[in-house]
């Protein structure tokens, strides 16, 4: 079995990030973080826009930023934000997440006292499509 990824690791990233958010609309500051393929994290944060629907989560910022530096997968990822309830991926971010990661590939929800939950990919987003559904 893979070793535990190191979550320490993405919480410092996500946290860091969380302040820096553009969410002028929602107030609802996200950070997220992930560890790529290659050893490498990658953090990002929600970006609003006036146009609402044109505004991007923290997950979609963190994977465009492991694309950018050059990894491939996700080997777990990480989602920081406040208030009482648990800030799990969007719908779409987690479709999002299914395009680079496996079933297995941990997810974690962190508020600002720590991780409160912890899920597999597939726990989130059971029975999807992905890469491997499309014809080559
Ligand atoms: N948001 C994220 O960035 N990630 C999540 O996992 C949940 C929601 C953002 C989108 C929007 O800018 C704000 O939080 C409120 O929904």
């Amino acid at each position: 079995m893979a070793a535990d990824p190191d979550f320490d690791a993405l919480f410092a990233a996500a946290s860091r990030l969380q302040p820096r958010a553009y969410a002028p609309y929602s107030r609802f500051k996200v950070g997220a973080a992930l560890l790529a393929d290659d050893g490498t994290v990658h953090a990002g944060c929600n970006v609003e826009n006036a146009a609402y629907p044109a505004g991007t989560c923290a997950e979609a910022g963190a994977i465009a930023a492991m694309i950018a530096a050059g990894g491939t997968a996700i080997r777990a990822i990480l989602v920081f934000g406040e208030g009482d309830e648990l800030v799990t991926p969007c719908g779409a971010c987690r479709q999002r997440i299914r395009e680079f990661a496996s079933p297995e590939t941990p997810v974690a929800i962190a508020g600002p006292e720590g991780i409160r939950a912890r899920f597999t990919l597939e726990q989130l987003l059971p029975a999807s499509f992905g890469p491997a559904n499309l014809p080559r």
